[in-house]
């Protein structure tokens, strides 16, 4: 069997040096905002290009008190990519304000900018771009955009730790951006984990305290706030996961040219880097119309993949009640959005594969015959 994750094996040759930290941790007797945190919050920092990390509890919760920091009027919109993962959409509507959904371009699966322009108006207050399956969207115009119109950018890194647009990672292209460490991500906690980062010492200053009751002082609070810090245990792994993340992005990167090279045009394949883009393949995103026939197929033949993700946002019946009335910028028609999601299967690309296995799942696709 080829499973598509096993987060044993995954995190197996780092377990020495996991076990080391949770027990230094767990001996320390201080295990929130402590210097653990402060340890990794400034090594993802250096690592990223960014002046300031925030350690947070979640990906959920970075994006969510990103768009907190600016205390947006209630009813404001912000543009989102129409084929996210949900959380990038509740956020948004988690902070009073209005998700404005803008399709994906059908090559790249990343918002498409010339249409996020078509979407502003004068009620407009931020881009929130997500680079899905690990992917750098086209940044450039996006930042033109947001300069002109002056609008805040804010980047989804959950899926592209490492990724890489003209050179720079992605999360130094926006004001304010957050990533995820769900225990899946290519740089995984043992738990939930996230973090903000940004440049700007005073987003840095107010998501510190917001993440923490609103407060910097103990029992002395500034702002309503969160409780949402990333704890002690989970920032000592990350620290030492930190240190093997470009070997995961590396092998990552090897098993997906074994599939560029080698798999046949019948399925649909992600597009490769190009001089701008540098992907890290949190996920290896194939599409077929005949997607159910080919996953069982695989599945028969002991292969496992996934569908990242079979509802879009707009058709899940969490946001019903944001479809009518004054919400009804919600609703509408997304071909795009779910065409890829009716057709998208992710096949194993994790750091557990060797070559040899993907060379056999790429052997078995060529000779399916639908
Ligand atoms: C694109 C995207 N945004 C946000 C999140 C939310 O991250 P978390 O699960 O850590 O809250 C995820 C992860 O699942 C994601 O894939």
């Amino acid at each position: 069997m080829i499973e598509y994750e096993n987060l044993k094996l995954l995190n197996a040759p780092f377990q020495d040096e996991i076990n080391e930290a949770i027990i230094r941790v767990a001996k320390s007797g201080w295990f929130i905002l402590g210097q653990e945190l402060e340890k990794f919050e400034a090594e993802f920092a250096a690592f990223n290009g960014n002046k300031y990390c925030i350690g947070v509890a979640s990906g959920l919760d970075a994006l969510t008190l990103s768009l907190k920091y600016y205390n947006f009027s209630e009813g404001m919109e912000v543009i989102v990519p129409s084929n996210t993962y949900i959380a990038t959409v509740l956020s948004i509507i988690q902070n009073g304000l209005k998700p404005v959904l803008v399709e994906p371009s059908m090559d790249t699966y990343n918002i498409d900018p010339v249409k996020i322009k078509e979407k502003i108006t004068k009620n407009t207050c931020a881009v929130l771009v997500v680079h899905l399956y690990g992917r750098p969207c086209d940044m450039e115009p996006i930042v033109e955009i947001c300069n002109v119109n002056n609008l805040v950018l804010i980047e989804d890194c959950a899926q592209a730790h490492g990724a890489k647009y003209n050179q720079k990672n992605v999360g130094t292209f926006g004001h304010v951006n957050a990533f995820s460490f769900y225990p899946t991500k290519n740089l995984g906690a043992l738990g939930d984990a996230g973090a903000v980062v940004t440049d700007d010492p005073n987003i840095a200053d107010k998501i510190r305290k917001l993440r923490n009751y609103g407060s910097s002082v103990k029992y002395y609070n500034e702002f309503v706030g969160m409780n949402s810090r990333l704890d002690e245990i989970q920032a000592a792994i990350l620290s030492v996961k930190l240190k093997h993340l470009s070997k995961i992005n590396q092998h990552k990167k090897e098993l997906f040219q074994i599939y560029e090279t080698g798999l046949s045009s019948m399925f649909i394949k992600p597009l490769p880097d190009d001089h701008k883009i540098y992907q890290v393949h949190h996920i290896y995103p194939i599409r077929s119309f005949h997607r159910e026939k080919l996953r069982s197929y695989l599945l028969d033949n002991g292969i496992k993949t996934e569908i990242h993700y079979p509802v879009p946002p707009h058709k899940q019946r969490a946001l019903n009640d944001y479809k009518t009335g004054d919400w009804g910028r919600v609703v509408g028609s997304y071909p795009i959005a779910e065409e890829i999601h009716e057709t998208e299967l992710s096949l194993p690309i994790s750091f557990i594969h060797s070559k040899s296995e993907i060379e056999r799942v790429v052997e078995l696709l060529n000779r399916w015959q639908n």
